[in-house]
């Protein structure tokens, strides 16, 4: 069937994190909110489907996870990304950011290093800081807005006593999808050095202009014994309210390790909802997905374009992947809080502070594309007027670098 992404969807009264709580983030109501990563798409017919039968059904009693759940996964990654998994080595969890909060607590001790890539989610900060371990960061490199890894710092901050990696494969927010060659040398130092990876690649399928994407842990033999992988089809198809995701591990000690956790916890039962909307997504969300990819893609031209003839101070990023486009804002010649200020007050925009991805930084934004083309055009034209009166009205022809 075809898909209408264009269609606009009010989703007021459903609480929704991104519209029922502008006030709490921005201290506003009047702006478009363009933020948490969900998109403002129906999600794909059979997974709808699916739920409904299952709504339908009226009991909503305690559930097992049927081997199938795990099984549409474990297909899901074989067709997709060549990667066949053992089934017995894959555990459940209520998130991603739950996983490698887990994996930051069982498998590393108070006041260790962890690895980072800033900017970068930042949950990752959080999970590593919330267990009193010590972030290190290996900023990237940025040139002309596209980065890369700074493979010198990364080898010395191996180096020096981390215990724990965590990668973000493909990259929040700069949109990096790793190469071979990239993952290999990452992956090769971490296994000299002796640590520990935990990818998250929540955004895998998510990949665009035909690019794709490699499973950490199938770069070698020796990088699948040192990697957990942490992801989900969330992103995917829009299912983060159904709070479900993978881990896979190298071995059944490690595995074991993460489940007495959850067990502990009493927390190590699905809802019944993400069972059957998952499973669906897995085995029949593809033609959906094929659909989706073009219409992000055309949405992240339209921005591109648009600043390129109307903002030129603005440099939105070309993601490889995902649906967020980094903005390049330190043309505007605004301090992280004027920016703020100006994409709430003046905007009239909800967008991630890029401060928040790397704390040192100033100057970036990151946009939410996932949204009707509509909505988009809507939030360009409000963004060029602000610009427009920035500076008492007159536009800025600087361009840094030019
Ligand atoms: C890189 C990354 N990891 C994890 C998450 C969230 O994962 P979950 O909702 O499964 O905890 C996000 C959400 O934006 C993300 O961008």
């Amino acid at each position: 069937m075809k898909y209408d992404f264009d269609k606009i969807i009010n989703r007021d009264n459903t609480f929704s994190v991104k519209y029922e709580e502008r006030i709490r983030n921005f201290g506003t109501n009047d702006l478009i909110p363009l933020w948490i990563a969900d998109m403002d798409f129906e999600t794909a017919k059979p997974i709808t489907e699916a739920i409904k039968k299952r709504a339908a059904h009226g009991i909503y009693g305690y559930v097992s996870k049927p081997d199938s759940f795990f099984q549409a996964f474990c297909n899901w990654q074989s067709r997709r990304n060549n990667w066949d998994i053992d089934r017995n080595l894959v555990s459940f969890s209520p998130g991603v950011v739950p996983s490698l909060s887990v994996i930051v607590n069982e498998f590393t001790d108070i006041n260790d290093k962890v690895l980072i890539q800033t900017p970068v989610y930042p949950e990752f900060y959080d999970v590593v800081e919330a267990w009193d371990r010590i972030v290190l960061e290996n900023k990237l490199l940025e040139k002309d807005g596209v980065y890369s890894v700074d493979f010198e710092d990364f080898e010395n901050k191996l180096k020096h006593g981390t215990k724990l990696f965590i990668l973000c494969n493909p990259q929040n927010p700069v949109g990096r999808v790793w190469s071979m060659e990239e993952l290999q040398k990452m992956t090769a130092l971490c296994i000299k050095y002796n640590v520990l990876i935990a990818s998250d690649e929540i955004h895998a399928d998510l990949m665009l202009w035909g690019n794709k994407h490699i499973p950490t842990a199938t770069i070698s033999e020796k990088a699948g014994k040192i990697t957990i992988t942490c992801t989900s089809c969330s992103k995917t198809f829009n299912l983060a309210g159904l709070q479900a995701s993978f881990a896979v591990f190298p071995d059944k000690n490690s595995k074991d390790k993460f489940d007495k956790f959850w067990k502990n916890l009493e927390i190590h039962r699905n809802n019944c909802f993400s069972i059957v909307a998952m499973e669906a997504a897995y085995s029949e969300g593809e033609e959906w997905l094929k659909q989706l990819i073009p219409y992000l893609e055309n949405n992240i031209n339209y921005v591109r374009k648009y600043c390129k003839a109307n903002i030129p101070q603005i440099k939105p990023s070309k993601p490889e992947s995902t649906y967020l486009v980094w903005l390049d804002c330190r043309d505007l010649g605004l301090s992280n809080e004027e920016l703020n200020d100006f994409m709430i007050n003046k905007a009239h925009l909800g967008l991630n502070s890029g401060n928040n991805f790397s704390r040192s930084l100033s100057g970036y934004m990151r946009m939410n594309i996932a949204c009707p083309r509509s909505v988009l055009e809507k939030a360009m034209k409000q963004l060029d007027s602000a610009v427009n009166n920035l500076n008492g009205g007159i536009k800025s022809n600087y361009i840094r670098g030019e």
